[in-house]
């Protein structure tokens, strides 16, 4: 059967099909930029110092997207452990991610909705517990 549809590339990492470290660069940047300017997550941020930051999230997002090295770091849930992070705090963070990938024309790579699922797999440990939706019993 001959298939007109283009095929994933499953044989290459998330890390290689978005463009490899020079793409992570630019997008953590771009993204801490935006993060650092805006009313609702500036404040989570107050007496960070940038430019750490940027080069530890993007260590972080070169592992989390199958790229090379290994985090060493602290977990970014236990980083915000004792914040407020609530639903629209990370909906807000998602919002820029999608900002900056339009800045980048990152979905030009096709490799963008799985990023955005990278990043939104972690929502469940990064948001507050106290604000998760609870079954009822
Ligand atoms: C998918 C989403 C996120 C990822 C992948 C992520 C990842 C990271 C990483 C890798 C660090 C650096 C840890 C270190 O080496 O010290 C960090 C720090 C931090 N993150 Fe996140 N984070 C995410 C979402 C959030 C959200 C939603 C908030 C708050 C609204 C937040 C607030 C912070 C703060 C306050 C720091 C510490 C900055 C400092 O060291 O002073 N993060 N995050």
């Amino acid at each position: 059967m001959t298939g007109g549809g283009t095929k994933p590339q499953l044989d290459s990492s998330l890390y290689k099909r978005l463009g490899g470290a020079p793409t992570l660069r630019l997008f953590t940047t771009a993204l801490v930029s935006r993060v650092f300017s805006d009313p609702l997550l500036q404040p989570f941020f107050y007496g960070t110092n940038p430019v750490p930051l940027i080069d530890q999230l993007e260590k972080f997002l070169c592992v989390l997207t199958g790229g090379p090295g290994s985090w060493r770091g602290p977990s970014p849930q236990g980083v915000v452990a004792g914040f407020a992070v609530t639903p629209e705090h990370f909906d807000r963070l998602m919002f820029l991610v999608t900002a900056v990938a339009d800045e980048m024309d990152l979905g030009a790579t096709g490799a963008l909705p799985e990023l955005k699922d990278c990043l939104l797999a972690l929502e469940p440990y990064l948001v507050n517990s106290s604000y998760r939706p609870t079954l009822p019993s």
